[in-house]
């Protein structure tokens, strides 16, 4: 399924948004992520962080995770926004433990990873889209486990 323009602005939207929702008292640090499963809904979660800092959860796994306890097997695309948790948005590349996560659920020639920012004084924000391939090359994934 090749996504729309209009359903890749709503991920990332949805991403933004959720990124206010991050609990990052300590990195100030606010990620959002929206998952778009093969279902045709979306999940939202951003980052959960600890006073004991190894706890903390990113933003993509709250959402994977929120996406398949209801259920869903497949991801066919996760935008993600983050920035300081005062405001602002840079692209928010996701982490190696993230991108490992999604490569679970997904097919990572096309599922894609949206990466959004907000320029100051454009209106709309900025996207920048990869497959999950592009940013995990030669995975490791369920395939590999065949045989044993
Ligand atoms: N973080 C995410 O939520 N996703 C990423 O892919 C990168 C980092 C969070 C973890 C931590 O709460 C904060 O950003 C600073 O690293």
């Amino acid at each position: 399924m090749e996504l729309d323009r209009k359903t890749i602005r709503r991920l990332a939207g949805r991403a933004e948004e959720a990124s206010r929702r991050c609990y990052a008292p300590y990195s100030r640090f606010a990620v959002g992520a929206a998952v778009l499963a093969s279902s045709g809904r979306i999940y939202t979660g951003a980052n959960i962080e600890n006073a004991s800092y190894p706890a903390g959860i990113c933003a993509e796994r709250s959402a994977v995770s929120r996406a398949v306890s209801c259920g869903e097997r497949k991801i066919l695309a996760v935008a993600i926004s983050g920035g300081p948790a005062e405001g602002g948005r840079d692209f928010c590349p996701p982490c190696g433990i993230c991108r490992q996560v999604i490569r679970e659920f997904c097919d990572p020639s096309s599922a894609k990873i949206i990466l959004t920012r907000r320029v100051p004084g454009k209106g709309r924000a900025e996207l920048a889209v990869y497959t999950l391939e592009e940013l995990l090359p030669q995975s490791f994934g369920p395939d590999s486990l065949v045989g044993i």
